[in-house]
C-alpha cells in the first residue's frame, strides 16, 4: 500500500488559506478584463499587480526561470502559455492560471475564460472539463486513493469523447508549489496513494477535443496539443479532511450545485 502523509499542520493551513483567498480573488477580479482586443501581457499585469497589492508573492515568477505572475494558455495551448502581447480575439478561450505564495506557503489554481463569445464545441469542452475537475473532488476523502480520482475524471471525458492529458498532472502543494505525490487525471480505482487527512494537493485536469498527445514550443514553456485541437483546464487546490475534502480555492461564484453532480451522472 502507497503512504504519503505530508499532513500539513494548522498554521500552515492557515497560511495556505489566506494564498488561497488571494488566488481566488485574482481568478474573481481577472474576468471582466477579459475580452477581444486585450492582450495576454495586459491580462498577467493586472494579476500581478492584484497578488501583491492584497499581500501575496506572485509565485510563478523566477520559478524555473519564468518570467510571470501567471500562465495564459489560449485555445489549442494546454498549459504554460506565456502572457506575450497577442490581442484576443472574439471566441478564443483561454485559461488562467495563479499560484500566490503567502507567508511561505502556496495555494494554486486556474479557470477558463471567454472572449467575446464561444463556440458550441468550445463552451462544451470547458465544461466538461470543469464538471471533471468537480467529479475527482468528489472522490476527495480519507480512505480513498488518487487513483479514484484520476478515474473519476478520465471516466467523465471518455463518455464526452474527450482525451486527457497524460503528459502534465496535479501536485502536493505547500511550502513548495510542487511537492509529491503527482496526481494525475486519469487511473484506476483502488490503486496508487492513500488520501489522509491534512493532505493537499491540486487536481487541475486537462482535456483535449482531440488526441491525448502534446508537445512544446520553441520557447520552452508552451505546451499545445500535438494536433492542434482545443484544450481546456481548471484546477483545485484541495485539503483532505476526516469529513472528505475542503476546496481551498473554491471561488464564491462557483456556488454548490456541482455536489449534485455526483448524483446526476
Ligand atoms: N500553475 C502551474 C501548475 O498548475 C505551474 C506553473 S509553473 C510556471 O502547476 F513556472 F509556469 F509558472
Ligand atoms: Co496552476
Ligand atoms: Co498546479
Amino acid at each position: 500500500m502507497l503512504k504519503v502523509t505530508h499532513a500539513k499542520s494548522e498554521p500552515m493551513l492557515a497560511a495556505m488559506r489566506e494564498a488561497s483567498d488571494i488566488a481566488v480573488g485574482v481568478l474573481e477580479m481577472i474576468g471582466s478584463y477579459v475580452r477581444p482586443g486585450v492582450t495576454t501581457a495586459t491580462l498577467d499585469r493586472l494579476c500581478h499587480d492584484h497578488i501583491v497589492d492584497h499581500g501575496g508573492v506572485p509565485a510563478c515568477v523566477g520559478y524555473l526561470g519564468y518570467r510571470h505572475a501567471t500562465c495564459i494558455s489560449v485555445n489549442e495551448v494546454v498549459c504554460h502559455g506565456v502572457p506575450d502581447d497577442r490581442t484576443l480575439t472574439d471566441g478564443d478561450v483561454l485559461n488562467i492560471d495563479v499560484v500566490v505564495q503567502r507567508k511561505g506557503m502556496h495555494g494554486d489554481t486556474s479557470a477558463m475564460y471567454v472572449a467575446g463569445t464561444a463556440s458550441n464545441e468550445a463552451a462544451r469542452l470547458m465544461r466538461v472539463t470543469q464538471e471533471s475537475l468537480y467529479l475527482g473532488i468528489l472522490e476527495v476523502r480519507a480512505g480513498k486513493t488518487l487513483g479514484d480520482v484520476g478515474a473519476a475524471i478520465q471516466a467523465h471525458a471518455r463518455t464526452h469523447g474527450y482525451s486527457v492529458v497524460r503528459d502534465f498532472c496535479g501536485h502536493g502543494i505547500g511550502a513548495a508549489m510542487h511537492e509529491p505525490p503527482q496526481v494525475v487525471h486519469f487511473g484506476q480505482r483502488g490503486t496508487g496513494v492513500h488520501l489522509m487527512p491534512g493532505m493537499t494537493f491540486t487536481i487541475e485536469p486537462m482535456l483535449n477535443a482531440g488526441g491525448c498527445d502534446v508537445e512544446a514550443l520553441d520557447d520552452g514553456w508552451t505546451v499545445v496539443t500535438r494536433d492542434r485541437s482545443l484544450s481546456a483546464q481548471w484546477e483545485h487546490t484541495v485539503l483532505v479532511t476526516t469529513e472528505g475534502c475542503e476546496v481551498l480555492t473554491l471561488r464564491p461564484s462557483e456556488g454548490m450545485d456541482w455536489k449534485a453532480l455526483k448524483t446526476s451522472r
